[in-house]
């Protein structure tokens, strides 16, 4: 094992993405390292490419151009071995299935029966994301907020080395959005997931990440990547409305007005 690229779980180099049939590419030359249980978020302009390269990392699209590897192998490897998770910003569970019945879903498929061994680890992570009372409920019966809860508790439920996350809490309210931030964070501390977090909110970005990615549009490129560590306190808690971090805030916004031109 080489002990650099050991510490890395993603990896694009060059990296250009498209879609078949469009003369354009979305991205070009994206130059990215993401270590091991990194916490990264990404802000760009709508339609710069976010959830393209989400969908590159998580095999669901090929790259044009340049190379990209995810966990050090190619990403339709990493895929099959279930190291990659993905959260959509709506949830999107199966609404005739119970939340317990939901999370359990990954690991269920081809089998007519759940093992139970798979329901308790599913009770497992519902209770980490604070749903153990609501197992048996179906989705209709939940707010956006317990959807999204159910959605990553599944994602969870395979223990993927990388969790990646397009806008989850974009269409819920400010309380809870903050109360799903502050979970999030105890989850990736205790579990050492690696996750991409993209969202359009410049305050998520800066009190989730570890680094922020900024992608620019026409053409979709990497713009910045900036260091957040300096913002946050001991235990990793950034201080919302200290001077620093409105400081970068503003820098943000900055450059985002930037690149979305
Ligand atoms: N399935 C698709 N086929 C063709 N073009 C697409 C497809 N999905 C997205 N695009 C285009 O790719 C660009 C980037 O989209 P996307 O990655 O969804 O942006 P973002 O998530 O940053 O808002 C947009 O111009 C969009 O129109
Ligand atoms: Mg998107």
């Amino acid at each position: 094992m080489n002990p650099v690229t050991d510490k890395i779980a993603i990896e694009a180099a060059s990296l250009g993405l498209g879609y078949p049939g469009s003369t354009q590419p979305v991205l070009e030359g994206v130059d990215l390292s993401v270590a091991k249980g990194e916490f990264l978020t990404i802000l760009g302009p709508s339609g710069c490419g976010k959830s393209t390269l989400l969908r590159a990392i998580a095999d669901l699209l090929p790259p044009l151009s340049g190379r990209l590897s995810v966990l050090g192998k190619p990403a339709a490897e990493a895929r099959r071995q279930r190291e990659v998770g993905f959260v959509f910003q709506e949830a999107t569970l199966l609404p005739w299935r119970t939340v317990r019945e939901n999370v359990c879903l990954p690991l269920q498929v081809g089998k007519s029966r759940v093992a139970k061994s798979v329901q308790s680890r599913a009770d497992h992570w519902l209770e980490l994301v604070g749903l153990a009372d609501l197992s048996d409920r179906y989705p209709n019966q939940l707010s956006g907020g317990q959807r999204q809860r159910v959605s990553i508790a599944r994602a969870l439920q395979c223990e993927p080395d990388i969790l990646l996350m397009d806008e989850p809490f974009g269409a819920l309210d400010e309380i809870t959005r903050d109360r799903l931030n502050d979970e999030l964070l105890a989850i990736w501390r205790r579990t050492h997931t690696t996750i991409l977090f993209v969202t359009h909110s410049i305050t998520e970005a800066i009190y989730l990440g570890g680094r922020v990615l900024v992608l620019a549009a026409n053409p979709g490129r990497c713009q910045a990547l900036l260091d957040l560590t300096s913002l946050k306190d001991a235990n990793g808690i950034c201080r919302r409305e200290s001077a620093q971090a409105q400081e970068t805030a503003a820098q943000l916004r900055q450059l985002l007005r930037d690149g979305g031109a």
